[in-house]
């Protein structure tokens, strides 16, 4: 009887391990290695993810269904209106207009919902050099409802990124620190492969290994990833730091088109755009 009870102790310590991170399923490049422990979201956790087609830049909306608080990350200009319906159809309330940093490549919604939908307020972490009403720093909560998302500096593709991370959920949103099997470009903006590496093999590849990483982007139609998936198979993060570094410094991309453009509104948090629409009026 002692012999079975020791068993199951032994199996329920086992099963707790694997439950409570799931580190267990990884570590080998076997098949399988990449799989893990699905972890659901609360029953009042609202999740959709949303997309510009233009910057294939993905939006997303969080809320508790219950008191109706919402929040948008990395709202896109052009897609404000639409945003604004989906909220509005959920009978949903905005709190807050997020940005993961000072996006190069397309101009924020933030500023163009703050008018479309009164009582939203805008935010993006301090360290970013971005005006917004509320300046984001290392380890701050975003609460909506009784959700909240823990705010983690992850900087090397911008001096400013974060990584709002969700751990009821399992569910980090990386920005472009950490993209699907890729990762952002560290030639501008204060950007710094050494200081990228860092900030993903520390603060995100320390993640317990079943959680999901959604990203600012994906250009080949793939939606999330894991901890897991990437630390095994994301083709410049698992390699060295020297590796990793010789690859960022060799990517030789062209400037992004929307640059000139971009980061000056988003400097402002979009408002710039705003602004120049009231003018006309
Ligand atoms: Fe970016």
């Amino acid at each position: 009887m002692s012999i079975l009870l020791n068993r199951l102790s032994q199996l329920l310590t086992f099963t707790g391990q694997l439950f409570r991170n799931g580190r267990s399923l990884i570590g080998n490049r076997h098949r399988g290695g990449a799989l893990t422990l699905h972890i659901p979201f609360s029953k009042d956790f609202l999740f959709r993810q949303l997309f510009d087609p233009v910057s294939s830049t993905y939006t997303y909306l969080l809320a508790d269904i219950i008191n109706k608080e919402a929040i948008l990350i990395d709202p896109v200009i052009e897609w404000a209106e639409r945003d604004k319906t989906i909220i509005e159809e959920l009978g949903l309330n905005l709190k807050y207009a997020v940005n993961t940093h000072m996006h190069a490549d397309h101009i924020t919604g933030t500023g163009r919902l703050k008018s479309l939908l009164p009582g939203c307020r805008s935010m993006i972490s301090h360290s970013s050099g971005a005006e917004a009403d509320i300046l984001l720093e290392p380890r701050d909560r975003i609460k909506f409802g009784r959700h909240y998302l823990v705010v983690i500096p992850t900087p090397g593709h911008t001096e400013g990124c974060v990584t709002y991370v969700c751990d009821e959920q399992g569910i980090a949103f990386t920005g472009d620190a950490l993209l699907i099997r890729g990762c952002g470009r560290t030639d501008f903006q204060g950007g710094s492969p050494e200081v990228l590496y860092k900030s993903v093999h520390e603060n995100i590849f320390t993640l317990p290994a079943n959680y999901r990483l959604y990203p600012a982007h994906d250009y080949n139609g793939r939606t999330v990833t894991t901890v897991a998936e990437e630390k095994l198979y994301n083709p410049r993060l698992s390699k060295s730091l020297k590796e990793f570094v010789e690859i960022m410094n060799n990517l030789n991309l062209p400037y992004p088109k929307m640059i000139e453009k971009a980061v000056p509104a988003n400097k402002v948090c979009g408002v710039f755009e705003v602004n120049k629409e009231e003018g006309k009026q």
